[in-house]
């Protein structure tokens, strides 16, 4: 821990009472903040690490908010951006280019597997669904089946806030309050094995998808979305040939398979994009976080070329955009980014470091309250139970005492960012800067361990 001098101390008391009369937090309960309830503030990054406003340090174990995937305090991002404002700040992509965005797009497109050449930028994520489905609406329009317009996703899986996007999302409590949205959102069940009956066909899930699609009528259903490794609910990886039997499906319906990279792609699960790592070919990818690392708002769909054609045709046009989109600072810092990924081999580095990262997380397993360790590459969960025998998981109350009135804060206290989560069954999710290693997870286990031994002895007391 630092030691505050009475300024730091002042600045900090300062910075809390402004950021609580007029900084409105995404996702937060504002009204849980007091003095002994302060506001986390972020004041600097080095490497894998954050220091808060009073000074202490902190393991970044969320890359930010799973999009820091080069570190913190790459200067010489912020130096080509600096270059690109004294070239040029700002044209649009609407109707014009710059030499920045075709430059990312053409590299993009070398890096993205198969035909997917076509590179549509947006400024995040929930930007890059929402064109994703958009795109599959005007795709089908065009070819005369415009009834196609449903979307496919999987129940808990998040993708993204805004009202188009949110009707894929498969999170009630998300929804709830600003239903009505887009009509055509359909879920079918994840791939979260750990609470599958033993003897289940491992392609069930997949399978649910093809008789999600008969029921709501093939000509109805436009596309299918779905994040190589879903995030929410707690890195829920596929089963052997999910996939593969998804994109079977896709093409026995003509319906566009979506694969929602916005965290799993640049790095993260150990390769540029997730599909990868699986072996299927997408038509679509959304991606937004580590396009840049970060340092500038992105976020990108790219399309295969069957789905570019009829947009290429006479007067036809994808009639859609943002006017931050492609944004060539933001392009400029993408591209320093894929330097960088390139110079340090991090995606390499990953598929090297992964087995480590979990070896050692597997290594919590000997504490009763972790009941099921999974993920891939860098992304990774710890499931929470009462008893690892049965199962048997945390109901609404006391998963709120165990999350939000323990394991966040003594977290974060002990210096370890990462996510507390009960979207699905409670989880403790780690997602750390794609440049970490063995100090690092050393780190991450340090402060862990104590704090989920701890966590069971309160458990155990609570009855
Ligand atoms: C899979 C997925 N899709 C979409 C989004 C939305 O991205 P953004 O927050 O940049 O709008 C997220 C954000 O975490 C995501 O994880």
């Amino acid at each position: 821990m630092a030691t505050s001098t009475a300024s730091t101390e002042t600045r900090s008391a300062q910075l809390q009472e402004l950021a609580r009369k007029h900084l409105w937090m995404h996702f937060t309960r504002m009204g849980g903040y007091d003095d002994e309830h302060p506001i986390p503030i972020i004041e600097r990054g080095e490497g894998p690490y954050v220091w808060d406003v009073e000074g202490n340090r902190y393991l970044d174990g969320l890359s930010g908010l799973f999009c820091s995937n080069i570190g913190h305090g790459r200067t010489e991002i912020g130096e080509a951006m600096a270059r690109q404002v004294a070239e040029l700040d700002f044209t649009t992509n609407w109707s014009y280019a710059h030499p920045r965005a075709i430059e990312l797009a053409a590299r993009i497109a070398e890096l993205a597997p198969g035909d997917l050449n076509h590179v549509f930028f947006t400024s995040g994520g929930s930007e890059a669904v929402e064109s994703a489905l958009k795109l599959a609406r005007q795709y089908f329009r065009l070819q005369g089946k415009g009834q196609k317009h449903k979307v496919i996703a999987r129940e808990i899986a998040y993708h993204g806030t805004s009202m188009g996007a949110l009707s894929a999302t498969g999170l009630t409590p998300l929804r709830a309050p600003f239903e009505p949205f887009a009509p055509g959102g359909c879920h079918v069940p994840n791939t979260n094995e750990y609470r599958w009956p033993e003897d289940r066909d491992p392609l069930w899930a997949a399978d649910k998808i093809a008789e999600r699609i008969e029921f709501e009528g093939p000509e109805t259903v436009a596309a299918v979305i779905l994040e190589p490794v879903q995030n929410a609910g707690g890195c829920f990886t596929p089963q052997e040939g999910y996939f593969q039997r998804v994109r079977e499906i896709c093409d026995e319906y003509d319906v566009l398979l979506i694969s929602d990279e916005v965290i799993c792609a640049w790095g993260r699960i150990g390769y540029y994009f997730g599909c990868e790592r699986y072996g299927y070919q997408p038509d679509l990818i959304t991606t937004a976080k580590g396009i840049t690392s970060a340092y500038a708002p992105m976020g990108a769909l790219i399309a295969s070329d069957k789905v570019f054609e009829p947009f290429s045709e006479g007067t036809n046009s994808f009639v859609h955009g943002f006017t931050f989109a492609g944004h060539p600072v933001a392009a400029a810092a993408a591209l320093a980014n894929l330097d960088i990924f390139e110079r340090e081999d991090i995606c390499g580095h990953v598929r090297e470091r992964e087995a480590e990262f979990r070896q050692m997380l597997e290594g919590l397993r000997d504490i009763p309250i972790v009941g099921d360790v999974r993920g891939a590459g860098f992304f990774h969960a710890i499931e929470l139970v009462k008893d690892q025998e049965t199962k048997e998981t945390f109901n609404d109350e006391e998963s709120e005492w165990l999350l939000r009135g323990f394991l966040s804060g003594e977290l974060y206290r002990r210096g370890l960012i990462c996510r507390a989560d009960d979207r699905g069954d409670p989880v403790v999710q780690l997602s750390p800067p794609l440049i970490c290693d063995t100090e690092q997870f050393e780190e991450i286990e340090g402060v862990l361990r104590p704090v989920l031994e701890e966590a069971w002895q309160k458990v155990q007391a609570r009855g």
